[in-house]
Parts: structure tokens; sequence; C-alpha cells
């Protein structure tokens, strides 16, 4: 678990005082921002001094384990020590924060240690900060990274981050599409993690919790305010706790093979799927169109059209290859349900 959360709005005015223990003589902290506040007011607030160093993180795309290696490589020639990486941003942010962090303290590459439970040694102290709600990243143990053959994460106890502080006013101007589609992230977390046989009354507790939350601001709100984004944040904290001692699930398990192939993003990935899921999530489902349809929100169809069987086949693997969200949506016999002729047809429904 995260070992330390702050929560509020203009907590992020108290990021230099909660670093300042951390500090190593000599080595400075690196800020990760997300690329979206580069030339915005955010920079200027962010305590970097000495030989601190922001860097911009690009992405344009998903995390991949190039970037983070090409990251952590650069931030060891430069500096040698550093003394904590602290990421600013959506979940890709946070992904790649986490990841480099522990690349500073790992050997070799961090596609060696996407899988579970690979990684050796504890990272640097990092810091997660989110500026858009819904991933869970902020409290997940995994980070989510594309690899040379695989999207997996490097889940691992030294994956958390040390410190989070959860502030809502960065998230305040999130454009509307991108702000639905990370919710629904959230959203789909709590039914994949309720209706998932890998339930127990932690991660219920939190999943309950944050469907809750989930479903005053995307249905119950007449229109976005900040109580939207309060709630929303704390919606996607406990998400993130309920699948820490549980599993995502179908949509998860099919956006992952959409993703590998197609480049689509984590959020409205989850979307496209979660449209297509009535028989595995009948009532999450009926919810999810009524959320959409609320909020006023398309969701791109005809995705795989004129895909080859390659391809097809391609998305099959990754997707089969996420044995535990299987496992969780279907129980043990899961490979009887999900044949891949039926994942198949899944596809080309999307
Ligand atoms: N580690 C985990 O447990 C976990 C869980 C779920 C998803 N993920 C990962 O999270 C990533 C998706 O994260 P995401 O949905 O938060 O999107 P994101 O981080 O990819 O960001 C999406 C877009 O929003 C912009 N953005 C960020 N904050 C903003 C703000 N305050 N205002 C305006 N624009 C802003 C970014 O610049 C980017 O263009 C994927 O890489 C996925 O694999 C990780
Ligand atoms: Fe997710």
């Amino acid at each position: 678990m995260v070992d330390y959360v702050v929560y509020g709005r203009g907590s992020f005015n108290q990021l230099d005082e909660i670093i300042a223990p951390h500090r190593k003589e000599g080595n400075p902290i690196v800020f990760l921002v997300d690329h979206f506040f580069e030339g915005k007011a955010l920079v200027d607030r962010v305590p970097a001094s000495g030989n601190d160093k922001v860097i911009f993180a690009d992405v344009t795309y998903e995390p991949k384990t190039t970037y983070v290696d090409a990251l952590a490589n650069s931030l060891k020639e430069e500096f040698g020590k550093v003394s904590g990486v602290i990421g600013i941003g959506g979940g890709s942010t946070m992904d790649l924060a986490k990841a480099v962090s522990l690349m500073m303290n790992n050997p070799g590459s961090s596609a060696d240690y996407q899988g579970w439970d690979l990684v050796k040694n504890p990272g640097l102290y990092k810091v997660g900060i989110p500026t858009l709600s819904g991933t869970g990243a902020e409290v997940s143990r995994t980070t989510v990274l594309t690899g040379p053959t695989k999207k997996l994460g490097m889940n691992s106890d030294f994956t958390p981050f040390s410190q989070i502080v959860l502030d809502p006013e960065l998230a305040a101007n999130v454009p509307h599409n991108q702000r639905f589609y990370t919710g629904m992230d959230c959203y789909i977390h709590c039914i994949e993690s309720l209706e998932g046989t890998f339930l127990n009354e932690f991660s219920k507790s939190y999943g309950e919790k944050a469907l809750e939350l989930c479903q005053e601001v995307f249905l119950k709100k007449e229109s976005w305010d900040n109580e939207c984004d309060d709630k929303l944040m704390m919606a996607s904290y406990a998400g993130g706790m309920s699948i820490a001692y549980s599993q995502v699930g179908v949509a998860h398990a099919v956006s992952y093979g959409l993703s590998y192939l197609l480049g689509t993003k984590h959020g409205i990935g989850n979307c496209i799927v979660m449209n297509h899921l009535d028989e595995y999530y009948p009532e999450g489902v009926a919810e999810f169109k009524r959320m959409v349809q609320k909020n006023g929100i398309d969701i791109p169809q005809g995705i795989c059209k004129g895909l080859t069987d390659e391809q097809f086949d391609s998305m099959i693997n990754v997707s089969l290859g996420m044995k535990p969200l299987w496992e969780n949506a279907l129980g043990k016999d899961w490979e009887k349900i999900m044949t891949r002729d039926k994942l198949r047809t899944l596809y080309e429904k999307l």
C-alpha cells in the first residue's frame, strides 16, 4: 500500500514540505510532469530547487518500456543518484514515475520485470500526484507498460508510491470526453471487482463506495462542479483499493488486446469493450449506457473492421494471456467458457 496519503483542495501547496525530509544532499528530486502542463501555471508551483529537474512526460502514447528505460538511464548518466521521483499527471504519468523510480534501483530493462513479483529491489522515494481521476494508478501495485512482446504491468510490492497527494483542484480543467473515459475506467474497475469471483469484504467495501461516487457524478449531478472533482478523485482511490485485493475482468482483458495492437488508450478502450459486455455484466452495462447517454458521449464503433486473421490472433493472444483477469471474471474454468472463437466474435463486434 501507499505509505502516506494527503487529500484536500490546495494540498499541492504542501509539496515542498512533504518532500523536504526525503532530499539527500546533492541528489536532485526529479519532477515528471504530464506534458499537458508545459507552459501552464502549475509548473510555476512545482517546488524545484538546487539541481532538481523538471521533465515533461510525453504521454502521447501510453508508457512503453523503452521510454521508461531511456528516462532512467539518462537520469543515471546525468546525476548518478537521485533523491526521488515525483509524478504529476494522469495515469500514464503515474505509471512512468513508478516505473522510473523502480528502474533507478534495478538492473536491466523494465521489460524484464513485466509480470508478477519479478522486481528485486525497492525503488527510489516516489510521489504520485494525479491530475486526472479514474485509473487508480495512484494506489495500485502495478505500472502498466507496453514492452517488446506484451502489455503488462510491473506488479510488485515495491511498485506502490511512497506518498500520494490528492488535490482535486488539479483536475478542474480536464476536457469533458477525457474526464468521462478515465472516469469510466474507475466505474469499470468497480463492476469488474464487485462482479468477480475474487470478491471479498475488503474489495467490496471500497468497490461499493467507489461505485456510489461514480453514480453520483455521472448520473445524479446535473452539471459538473468542484464537488464532482472531489468525489471522482476519491472514487478513483477507492476503486483502485478495491482491485488491489481482487482483480479487473472482461473489459480490461479485452481492451488490453486493442491497446497492444491498435494503440487504443486505456479509458476509451475499456468503454468500447464495455458497450458490448451485456452477457457478462448485464446491470453494469445497462447503467454504463445510461451514463454514456446522460453525458452526451459517442463511443467509437467498428474499430476492428478490416483487421486480418493474424491481427485478431495477436489481440486474442494478448487478451488470453491475462489469466488472473479471466479467472476473476469467469471462475476457475474460464478457459472452457472464453474460447478463442468466442473472443474473436467479441472483437469483431467492436
Ligand atoms: N497502474 C495502474 O494501476 C493503472 C490502472 C489503470 C490504468 N493505468 C494506465 O493509465 C493510463 C491512462 O491514464 P489516464 O486515463 O489517466 O490518461 P493519461 O494519463 O494517458 O492522460 C490522458 C490525456 O489527458 C491529459 N491530461 C492529464 N491531466 C490533465 C488535466 N488536468 N487537464 C487536461 N488534460 C490532462 C494528458 O496530457 C493526456 O493527453 C494508461 O497508460 C493505463 O495503462 C494504470
Ligand atoms: Fe483500468
